[in-house]
């Protein structure tokens, strides 16, 4: 059993731990903060996320029952209206569930998915891409995300939550900071020829095998299968979405040859196809749950919790 705010913070602990960023320049970020919130005044300040100052990932956040204690989590990738009353329909069965991970956020940590957005400038730079260009990019890609969210209806899965009196929190960066991590040192170490042995070599992670059953396997989307990987840079797993069309253009200047993501847009996919970019799509919801994965087994390890999968999340643990 833990309480959910405790747990939050654990988690948070662990996303930094894996992030692609120095400590420092968190540190920085959240110093940042405190002094733009000493600035502010009235309903500003008042209605300060105060969280925002120890916790710089503005899409994993508590959203309901921060002081409630947890002893079943359900996590999925997608917990939303239909998933929370799913839920209480179990409990009313005797499942018993206190507690609720959504991989994807909702609520306040959707509407500021965007402020994530910054450390992508850090695994472009990790990758050879000019940090000027990276931070060009980013800051104009994380723009253009923060006005397509923000008519989103935020409050309505929270006032779910709440009316339900069920125990949320929102899972998204901390996790991907693991999946990216993970993916990046095992292709580095596998160093794949080509990118049919690059789809063999990422269809060995057991989320990955899991993921053929249900048609959602590693795919090619951009490139030859008999291509050669050359360059594998692992710039679609974290960082809250995807950075559009013009990573590809800075790809073709920084010599990595293949993009793997979770997932890529249409419009970067065509681009990838006119400039001679690999893309391999990993596959979304096993991408998603190997980092869910990672953290939750650093986290059963710490709290005595029980996991209930669902929406989408495929547990494997590792440290047994
Ligand atoms: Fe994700
Ligand atoms: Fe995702």
């Amino acid at each position: 059993m833990v309480k959910l705010e405790e747990f939050h913070e654990f988690i948070v602990q662990e996303g930094i731990e894996k992030d692609p960023r120095d400590r420092s320049r968190i540190d920085d970020l959240l110093e940042d903060r405190k002094e733009n919130f000493e600035d502010l005044e009235g309903a500003r300040k008042e209605m300060f996320d105060v969280d925002r100052l120890e916790n710089p990932f503005d899409d994993t956040k508590v959203i309901y029952g921060g002081d409630k204690d947890v002893e079943r989590f359900a996590v999925g990738v997608d917990m939303e209206v239909q998933e929370l009353v799913l839920l209480d329909r179990l409990n009313e069965k005797g499942r018993d569930v206190d507690g609720v991970i959504t991989h994807h956020p909702t609520g306040r940590a959707l509407a500021k998915l965007h402020e994530v957005m910054g450390l992508q400038i850090d695994v472009l730079s990790e990758y050879g891409i000019p940090v000027s260009q990276a931070e060009g990019m980013v800051r104009s890609r994380s723009s253009e995300v923060k006005k397509g969210i923000h008519p989103g209806n935020h409050p309505r899965v929270p006032k779910t939550a709440e009316l339900l009196d069920m125990a949320l929190m929102t899972m998204h960066t901390a996790a991907d900071n693991h999946a990216y991590s993970y993916m990046k040192d095992y292709l580095d170490e596998e160093e794949p020829d080509t990118l049919n042995d690059l789809i063999d070599t990422i269809l060995e992670v057991p989320e990955y095998r899991w993921s053929l059953k249900y048609g959602m396997e590693p795919q090619i989307h951009a490139g030859d299968d008999k291509n050669r990987a050359g360059k594998v840079g692992v710039l679609g797993f974290t960082g809250g979405t995807d950075l559009g069309d013009d990573i590809i253009e800075k790809m073709v200047n920084s010599g990595i040859d293949t993009l793997v993501a979770m997932h890529a847009p249409k419009g970067q996919i065509e681009k990838a196809e006119e400039k001679n970019i690999n893309i391999v799509t990993a596959g979304h919801m096993p991408s998603d749950s190997l980092g869910i994965n990672l953290i939750l087994d650093k986290a059963q390890q710490k709290y005595d919790i029980e996991i209930l999968p669902m929406s989408g999340y495929k547990r494997v643990k590792r440290n047994e």
